[in-house]
């Protein structure tokens, strides 16, 4: 009896969210995921009429800043005066050096309120929303990492990402010196289309935060950090969040109740490892990635998210 409200109550909770989100409905009509068939007809079409540029020309970034929209196609920003060949030592998308045609992100935000904004969001076309602090963006002017938008030349596409079939066009932000602002693997966002001031994640879905009454040093606190940062991206949180390329990590059940603690960290770590077919999506997270302390505050805080299912989601709007 209590299992059945308790689902019935999740499912309210994941239709309010689509309600209320018009804007996500929009977004995903407008940027249809990959690969679909509308993604496989497009390219069967430009390829059948060699007519690449076709797919490439269509393809907008769109930048929303409050209530001022931006739209940027490839060509135009190719053409700008601050365009630029940069070269990404260790590109995260390709695993190698890459050199881009790129302009800087913050040439795009030009005369925007940048102070007043708290995160940007970056969706790209599968499903992958990560979201980068306004801050760590801001860094770069006072000698952090320098985050650079580069675009998919139609005359000489990208090649495909490693192991996959597309590439990381038509938008890709790549950083310069990214160990300048420790940024991580997940917020080099590709595929990219549309970059959005919103609020800090904690703040649009509270349902991802842990109980306000555990101690402030309780590792699942860093864990919650750490899940925002890395997780989220793909995997929502008790609804919260707007990736859609892994599961939710805690409804209906969380990982942390059905996968052994070595499983769940073979899993984060070298998921081939556990499991290994051609279309796996997750990436592992080296040490390097995701250091040793923050992988237990990782997982501390799945824990502490599994038990808190039960006493949250039933109350939670
Ligand atoms: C780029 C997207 C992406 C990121 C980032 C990502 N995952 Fe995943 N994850 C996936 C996908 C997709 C799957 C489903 C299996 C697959 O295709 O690899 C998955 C599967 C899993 C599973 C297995 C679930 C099951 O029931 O089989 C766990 C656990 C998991 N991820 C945890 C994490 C954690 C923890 C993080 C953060 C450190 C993370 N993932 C980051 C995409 C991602």
């Amino acid at each position: 009896m209590l299992e059945f409200d308790f689902f019935l109550d999740v499912g309210e909770i994941q239709r309010r969210l689509i309600s209320d989100s018009g804007e996500r409905k929009l977004t995903e009509h407008e940027y249809p995921r990959r690969p679909t068939t509308r993604w496989l007809f497009a390219l069967l079409v430009a390829a059948a009429f060699g007519a690449h540029e076709a797919v490439a020309e269509e393809t907008q970034l769109r930048v929303a800043f409050g209530s001022e929209v931006r739209s940027f196609d490839a060509a135009t920003l190719l053409e700008r005066a601050d365009a630029r060949s940069i070269t990404v030592q260790n590109d995260v998308a390709y695993h190698r050096e890459m050199t881009f045609r790129a302009v800087p992100l913050l040439a795009l935000l030009d005369g925007l309120p940048l102070d007043r904004a708290d995160t940007l969001e970056a969706r790209a076309t599968d499903g992958f929303v990560t979201h980068l602090p306004m801050a760590l963006i801001l860094r770069a002017k006072n000698g952090g990492s320098v985050p650079w938008v580069a675009i998919d030349e139609s005359g000489s596409p990208w090649p495909p990402l490693p192991g996959k079939s597309d590439s990381a066009g038509p938008f890709y932000v790549v950083w310069i010196d990214p160990e300048r602002s420790n940024v991580s693997q997940e917020q080099w966002p590709y595929a990219l289309v549309a970059l959005t001031e919103v609020e800090a994640p904690v703040r649009r879905w509270p349902q991802i935060a842990v109980d306000p009454g555990l101690a402030s040093e309780a590792p699942a606190r860093r864990g919650q950090e750490v899940y925002i940062v890395q997780c989220l991206p793909c995997h929502r949180m008790r609804g919260g969040g707007e990736g859609d390329m892994g599961p939710d990590l805690a409804l209906p059940r969380s990982p942390t109740e059905y996968m052994t603690t070595t499983g769940l960290i073979a899993q984060i770590r070298d998921p081939k490892s556990l499991r290994n077919w051609p279309d796996q999506k997750m990436p592992g997270f080296s040490e390097s990635a995701l250091a040793t302390a923050d992988l237990d505050a990782l997982i501390a805080y799945l824990r502490h998210m599994a038990h808190r299912r039960d006493t949250q989601a039933v109350t939670a709007h």
